[in-house]
Protein backbone atom coordinates (compact mmCIF):
# COMPACT_ATOMS: atom_id res chain seq x y z
CA UNK A 1 0.00 0.00 0.00
CA UNK A 2 1.15 3.24 -0.51
CA UNK A 3 2.10 5.43 2.10
CA UNK A 4 0.61 8.61 3.45
CA UNK A 5 2.44 11.79 4.79
CA UNK A 6 0.11 14.19 6.46
CA UNK A 7 1.27 17.53 8.18
CA UNK A 8 -1.12 18.69 10.79
CA UNK A 9 -0.58 22.71 11.16
CA UNK A 10 -3.21 23.36 13.79
CA UNK A 11 -3.39 26.94 14.77
CA UNK A 12 -0.41 27.96 13.21
CA UNK A 13 1.27 29.71 10.21
CA UNK A 14 -0.69 32.76 8.19
CA UNK A 15 -1.15 32.55 4.40
CA UNK A 16 1.89 34.38 3.76
CA UNK A 17 3.95 31.83 5.58
CA UNK A 18 2.21 28.77 4.08
CA UNK A 19 3.01 30.47 0.97
CA UNK A 20 6.35 30.42 1.53
CA UNK A 21 6.41 27.18 3.04
CA UNK A 22 5.01 25.87 -0.60
CA UNK A 23 7.69 27.47 -2.26
CA UNK A 24 10.44 26.00 0.06
CA UNK A 25 8.57 22.55 0.24
CA UNK A 26 8.13 22.23 -3.51
CA UNK A 27 12.14 22.68 -4.51
CA UNK A 28 13.12 19.63 -2.01
CA UNK A 29 9.71 17.01 -2.96
CA UNK A 30 9.94 18.30 -6.98
CA UNK A 31 11.44 14.73 -7.39
CA UNK A 32 9.40 12.83 -5.26
CA UNK A 33 6.49 11.97 -7.22
CA UNK A 34 8.33 12.27 -11.24
CA UNK A 35 10.47 9.19 -9.34
CA UNK A 36 7.27 6.89 -9.91
CA UNK A 37 6.73 7.20 -5.93
CA UNK A 38 2.71 6.38 -5.13
CA UNK A 39 3.20 7.43 -2.11
CA UNK A 40 1.10 10.89 -1.37
CA UNK A 41 2.06 13.66 0.92
CA UNK A 42 -1.04 16.06 2.46
CA UNK A 43 -1.27 19.55 4.37
CA UNK A 44 -3.59 20.10 6.44
CA UNK A 45 -3.69 24.15 7.21
CA UNK A 46 -5.74 26.22 9.02
CA UNK A 47 -9.27 27.37 7.18
CA UNK A 48 -8.32 30.67 6.23
CA UNK A 49 -4.82 29.02 4.88
CA UNK A 50 -6.67 26.58 2.63
CA UNK A 51 -6.79 29.07 -0.81
CA UNK A 52 -3.11 29.51 -0.16
CA UNK A 53 -2.33 26.14 -0.39
CA UNK A 54 -5.13 25.59 -3.06
CA UNK A 55 -2.62 28.34 -5.49
CA UNK A 56 0.60 27.16 -3.71
CA UNK A 57 -0.18 23.32 -4.94
CA UNK A 58 -1.93 23.50 -8.06
CA UNK A 59 0.57 22.46 -9.97
CA UNK A 60 2.07 19.49 -7.86
CA UNK A 61 0.60 16.14 -6.81
CA UNK A 62 0.77 17.23 -3.41
CA UNK A 63 -3.00 17.32 -1.69
CA UNK A 64 -4.85 19.66 1.01
CA UNK A 65 -7.37 19.46 3.15
CA UNK A 66 -9.63 20.70 6.04
CA UNK A 67 -8.93 20.56 9.83
CA UNK A 68 -12.50 20.25 9.96
CA UNK A 69 -15.79 20.85 8.50
CA UNK A 70 -19.56 21.25 10.28
CA UNK A 71 -21.77 18.67 9.88
CA UNK A 72 -24.25 20.50 7.77
CA UNK A 73 -23.09 22.06 4.45
CA UNK A 74 -24.82 25.94 4.85
CA UNK A 75 -27.68 27.45 7.33
CA UNK A 76 -27.25 29.39 9.90
CA UNK A 77 -23.68 28.33 11.55
CA UNK A 78 -21.69 31.17 12.46
CA UNK A 79 -18.33 30.76 12.43
CA UNK A 80 -18.45 26.90 10.95
CA UNK A 81 -16.83 25.63 7.90
CA UNK A 82 -18.31 24.21 4.93
CA UNK A 83 -17.13 20.81 3.61
CA UNK A 84 -18.48 22.66 -0.19
CA UNK A 85 -16.55 25.13 0.38
CA UNK A 86 -13.69 23.23 1.44
CA UNK A 87 -14.28 21.05 -1.70
CA UNK A 88 -14.82 23.73 -4.26
CA UNK A 89 -11.36 25.58 -3.17
CA UNK A 90 -9.87 22.43 -4.49
CA UNK A 91 -9.28 19.97 -1.17
CA UNK A 92 -9.37 16.49 -1.39
CA UNK A 93 -9.34 15.96 2.10
CA UNK A 94 -10.99 16.39 5.63
CA UNK A 95 -9.29 15.77 9.22
CA UNK A 96 -11.99 14.67 11.49
CA UNK A 97 -12.03 13.50 15.16
CA UNK A 98 -8.73 15.20 15.94
CA UNK A 99 -8.33 14.95 19.64
CA UNK A 100 -8.10 18.76 19.89
CA UNK A 101 -11.55 18.53 18.31
CA UNK A 102 -12.84 15.61 21.13
CA UNK A 103 -11.38 17.44 23.89
CA UNK A 104 -11.52 21.49 23.16
CA UNK A 105 -14.16 21.69 21.57
CA UNK A 106 -16.67 19.08 23.08
CA UNK A 107 -17.08 17.09 19.59
CA UNK A 108 -18.80 13.35 20.28
CA UNK A 109 -18.59 10.62 18.45
CA UNK A 110 -22.52 11.14 17.47
CA UNK A 111 -21.33 14.36 15.85
CA UNK A 112 -18.05 12.85 14.37
CA UNK A 113 -20.31 10.15 12.63
CA UNK A 114 -22.70 12.86 11.70
CA UNK A 115 -19.34 15.24 9.73
CA UNK A 116 -18.08 11.76 8.58
CA UNK A 117 -21.20 11.35 6.42
CA UNK A 118 -21.25 14.53 5.16
CA UNK A 119 -17.84 14.77 3.98
CA UNK A 120 -17.78 11.01 2.08
CA UNK A 121 -21.03 12.45 0.83
CA UNK A 122 -19.25 14.78 -1.64
CA UNK A 123 -16.25 11.99 -1.97
CA UNK A 124 -13.57 14.02 -0.21
CA UNK A 125 -11.51 11.85 1.85
CA UNK A 126 -12.29 11.61 5.90
CA UNK A 127 -8.99 11.26 7.89
CA UNK A 128 -10.30 9.86 11.23
CA UNK A 129 -8.48 10.75 13.98
CA UNK A 130 -8.45 7.95 17.14
CA UNK A 131 -6.44 7.22 20.27
CA UNK A 132 -6.62 6.63 24.03
CA UNK A 133 -5.78 9.08 26.67
CA UNK A 134 -3.01 8.28 29.23
CA UNK A 135 -5.11 6.93 31.64
CA UNK A 136 -7.16 4.79 29.50
CA UNK A 137 -3.86 3.32 28.67
CA UNK A 138 -2.94 2.64 32.21
CA UNK A 139 -6.36 1.23 32.39
CA UNK A 140 -5.32 -1.57 29.55
CA UNK A 141 -8.26 0.29 28.01
CA UNK A 142 -6.59 1.08 24.66
CA UNK A 143 -7.71 -1.75 22.31
CA UNK A 144 -11.80 -1.20 23.50
CA UNK A 145 -11.30 2.44 23.32
CA UNK A 146 -10.21 2.09 19.72
CA UNK A 147 -12.58 -0.38 18.65
CA UNK A 148 -15.59 1.85 20.06
CA UNK A 149 -13.97 4.91 18.33
CA UNK A 150 -14.26 3.33 14.85
CA UNK A 151 -17.92 1.69 15.64
CA UNK A 152 -18.88 4.63 16.99
CA UNK A 153 -17.74 7.57 14.38
CA UNK A 154 -18.41 5.38 11.47
CA UNK A 155 -21.95 4.13 12.34
CA UNK A 156 -22.89 6.06 9.56
CA UNK A 157 -20.20 6.11 6.96
CA UNK A 158 -19.98 4.48 3.82
CA UNK A 159 -16.99 1.43 2.94
CA UNK A 160 -17.45 2.15 -0.73
CA UNK A 161 -16.39 6.16 0.00
CA UNK A 162 -12.46 7.06 0.80
CA UNK A 163 -11.15 6.54 4.27
CA UNK A 164 -8.00 7.05 6.51
CA UNK A 165 -7.74 6.50 10.37
CA UNK A 166 -4.60 8.13 12.27
CA UNK A 167 -4.20 6.56 15.28
CA UNK A 168 -3.11 9.03 17.72
CA UNK A 169 -2.52 8.28 21.10
CA UNK A 170 -3.53 11.16 23.34
CA UNK A 171 -0.49 11.45 25.35
CA UNK A 172 2.07 11.36 22.39
CA UNK A 173 0.47 14.64 20.71
CA UNK A 174 2.94 17.12 21.00
CA UNK A 175 4.47 15.95 24.45
CA UNK A 176 7.98 14.45 22.73
CA UNK A 177 6.51 11.14 24.66
CA UNK A 178 6.43 8.93 20.98
CA UNK A 179 4.56 5.83 21.51
CA UNK A 180 7.05 2.30 21.27
CA UNK A 181 7.11 0.33 18.52
CA UNK A 182 5.23 -2.58 20.26
CA UNK A 183 2.45 -0.32 20.96
CA UNK A 184 1.77 0.98 17.64
CA UNK A 185 2.33 -2.04 16.21
CA UNK A 186 -0.27 -3.72 18.38
CA UNK A 187 -2.66 -0.79 17.98
CA UNK A 188 -2.38 -0.53 14.41
CA UNK A 189 -3.22 -4.79 13.98
CA UNK A 190 -6.33 -4.08 15.92
CA UNK A 191 -7.52 -0.74 14.21
CA UNK A 192 -6.58 -2.95 10.68
CA UNK A 193 -8.70 -6.05 11.79
CA UNK A 194 -11.71 -4.04 13.19
CA UNK A 195 -12.10 -1.77 10.11
CA UNK A 196 -11.86 -5.50 7.90
CA UNK A 197 -14.27 -6.81 10.36
CA UNK A 198 -16.91 -3.55 9.47
CA UNK A 199 -16.80 -3.83 6.25
CA UNK A 200 -13.83 -0.89 5.74
CA UNK A 201 -11.30 -2.68 2.80
CA UNK A 202 -8.17 -1.39 2.15
CA UNK A 203 -8.12 1.78 4.73
CA UNK A 204 -4.82 3.35 5.11
CA UNK A 205 -3.92 3.85 8.92
CA UNK A 206 -1.48 6.52 9.55
CA UNK A 207 0.48 6.81 13.21
CA UNK A 208 0.62 10.36 14.94
CA UNK A 209 1.73 11.67 17.95
CA UNK A 210 5.38 13.04 18.17
CA UNK A 211 6.81 11.43 14.92
CA UNK A 212 10.22 12.92 14.13
CA UNK A 213 12.91 13.05 11.68
CA UNK A 214 15.09 10.76 14.07
CA UNK A 215 11.93 8.45 15.06
CA UNK A 216 9.93 8.25 11.97
CA UNK A 217 12.12 5.51 10.19
CA UNK A 218 11.73 2.84 12.72
CA UNK A 219 7.92 3.95 13.27
CA UNK A 220 7.63 3.76 9.65
CA UNK A 221 9.25 -0.13 9.17
CA UNK A 222 6.02 -1.17 11.95
CA UNK A 223 3.82 -3.86 10.19
CA UNK A 224 0.25 -2.05 9.78
CA UNK A 225 1.79 1.92 9.45
CA UNK A 226 0.88 3.20 6.35
CA UNK A 227 1.87 7.02 7.43
CA UNK A 228 2.16 9.39 9.77
CA UNK A 229 -0.03 12.32 10.96
CA UNK A 230 2.85 14.84 11.79
CA UNK A 231 2.33 18.24 13.74
CA UNK A 232 5.13 20.27 15.42
CA UNK A 233 7.17 18.53 13.19
CA UNK A 234 5.56 19.36 9.82
CA UNK A 235 5.90 23.33 10.02
CA UNK A 236 9.61 23.31 8.64
CA UNK A 237 9.73 22.33 5.12
CA UNK A 238 13.03 20.59 5.59
CA UNK A 239 12.18 18.85 8.77
CA UNK A 240 8.84 17.72 7.04
CA UNK A 241 10.64 16.60 3.88
CA UNK A 242 13.37 14.53 5.69
CA UNK A 243 10.06 12.58 7.09
CA UNK A 244 8.66 12.47 3.91
CA UNK A 245 11.40 10.18 3.02
CA UNK A 246 11.07 7.69 5.75
CA UNK A 247 9.62 5.18 3.78
CA UNK A 248 12.02 5.36 0.88
P1 LIG B 1 2.60 16.19 17.11
O1 LIG B 1 1.03 16.34 16.75
O2 LIG B 1 3.28 15.59 15.91
O3 LIG B 1 3.05 17.61 17.38
O4 LIG B 1 2.69 15.31 18.32
C1 LIG B 1 0.35 15.35 16.04
C2 LIG B 1 -1.08 15.75 15.83
O5 LIG B 1 -1.67 16.42 16.70
O6 LIG B 1 -1.69 15.41 14.80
Amino acid sequence: MSYIFAANWKLFKNPTQARAFFAEFGVLSKNFFSGGSADQIVFFPSAICLEAAAQSLSSSSIQFGAQNVYCELQGAFTGENSAQVVKDIGAQYVLIGHSERRSLFAESDALLAKKVKTVQTLDLTVMLCIGESLEQRKNNETLKVLTAQLKADLSEADPNKKLVVAYEPIWAIGTGQVATLEQVAEAHQQIHAVLKEMGFNKVSVLYGGSVKADNAKALAAVAGVDGFLVGGASLEPATFWQICQAHI
